[in-house]
């Protein structure tokens, strides 16, 4: 019982092989920051170039010819990648002999629409954006094991094996959820990792009520690092992190929110919610992951440069979860289930709980709350 939903990855390294990756890394974000594409990233790249030359010119019909040359390709290649955005249900108009127009300004996670929103904070440069990936958790570790810089962000518009806590997956539909993951090389020891990881959950918290105050009476968090409303799963964290025993190497912070689906599958649908369930209406998944971003960057930056911020998180995080103190529950993990009432967060962001055998540490586990029969 120790890793809290932090997946501790203390294997051991071979520093050629990670030479040859650090180079590998290296190569790519050169190739992106040059506007050309990554190796294995192509095809997002060349999408998101079409993109921002089609929301640069929103009034007018933009060339085949002018779309092509900026992707260095041919016309039927940009009729083929425009039928790929249409799928993806952005709104163009036209074909290869008219030029091609934007109706409608899409709401997808792309870096040349977050790095202009995310000036100042870490997390403005090394945006990647994917279409369609396993995990963006497992694409950001492999990076970071590579040498990604901090504040390295991955979002995707769909994952088909997205990750969540213990052996869960996590439900990643296309183009309806935020699944983002960062890279952070915070200089702490491991067993600082846990406030950062409620950090996090107070991130996301301040954003979604950043947009939506209304919510602030059904919005709630369960130890560690969910969100939950009325009671139901809005927002997963997953944070993964590579560390020597004294040191922590790099950690991942993998962010999912349900933002506008309006059904979930039949065994989620007790389970989850969505933000546009909970208000009644569409959010922009560009304005949420922006204000998500922006609040991260405030949390991890206090938390590395001010002292006795660690308090402050496990003070705020007491103050709006209904979890931590009082609340009859069960905690599942590997081992025999622990039942007891929660009574605070340790200094360290450990849940304390009172058992009929004294009181206890909880390290790790699914937290449910125990209906009690009267
Ligand atoms: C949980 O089980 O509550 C954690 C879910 C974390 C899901 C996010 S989505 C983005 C990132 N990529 C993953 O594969 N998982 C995390």
């Amino acid at each position: 019982m120790v890793s809290c939903g932090l997946q501790h990855n203390l294997g051991i390294t071979n520093n050629s092989i990670n030479r040859d990756r650090k180079r590998s890394w290296a190569k790519a974000s050169l190739a992106i920051s040059q506007g050309r594409s990554a190796p294995n990233d192509d095809s997002d790249s060349r999408l998101g170039r079409i993109v921002r030359l089609l929301m640069e010119n929103a009034t007018v019909v933009v060339s085949g010819t002018k779309l092509a040359a900026e992707i260095s390709s041919n016309r039927s290649e940009v009729w083929r990648l425009i039928q790929q955005l249409r799928g993806l249900g952005m709104d163009v108009t036209g074909h290869p002999a008219t030029g091609y127009q934007l109706r409608s300004m899409p709401d997808l996670l792309l870096p040349e629409v977050l790095k202009p929103l995310l000036r100042g904070t870490i997390f403005a440069e090394h945006i990647r954006h994917f279409y369609k990936i396993g995990s963006t958790n497992a694409e950001a570790m492999q990076a970071a094991a590579e040498g990604a810089p901090e504040g390295s962000v991955f979002l995707a518009e769909e994952q088909t094996a997205g990750r969540g806590r213990g052996a869960n997956a996590w439900h990643s539909q296309r183009s309806t959820g935020i699944y983002c993951s960062v890279v952070l090389r915070p200089r702490l020891p491991p067993s600082e990792i846990l406030v950062l990881a409620l950090a996090a959950g107070l991130a996301v918290h301040a954003a979604i009520l950043e947009i939506d105050s209304r919510l602030s009476s059904s919005l709630d968090l369960k130890w560690p690092n969910d969100v939950l409303i009325g009671g139901k799963k809005v927002c997963g964290i997953l944070t993964e992190m590579n560390a020597e025993p004294t040191r922590v190497r790099y950690i991942v912070v993998g962010i999912g929110i349900n933002v506008n689906q309006s059904t979930f599958p039949a065994e989620l649908e007790p389970l989850a919610t969505s933000l546009r369930l909970a208000s009644g209406s569409e959010w922009s998944r560009v304005e949420l992951t922006a204000a998500l971003l922006k609040s991260l960057h405030r949390e991890y930056e206090q938390l590395i440069v001010q002292p006795g911020t660690r308090d402050s998180i496990l003070l705020r995080f007491a103050k709006y979860s209904s979890w931590v103190q009082g609340k009859e529950v069960r905690i599942e993990d590997n081992g025999a289930p622990l039942e007891g009432i929660t009574a605070g967060l340790d200094e360290r962001g450990f849940l304390r709980l009172r058992t009929t055998s004294g009181m206890q540490t909880v390290l790790s586990g699914t937290v449910r709350e125990r209906k009690v029969s009267s």
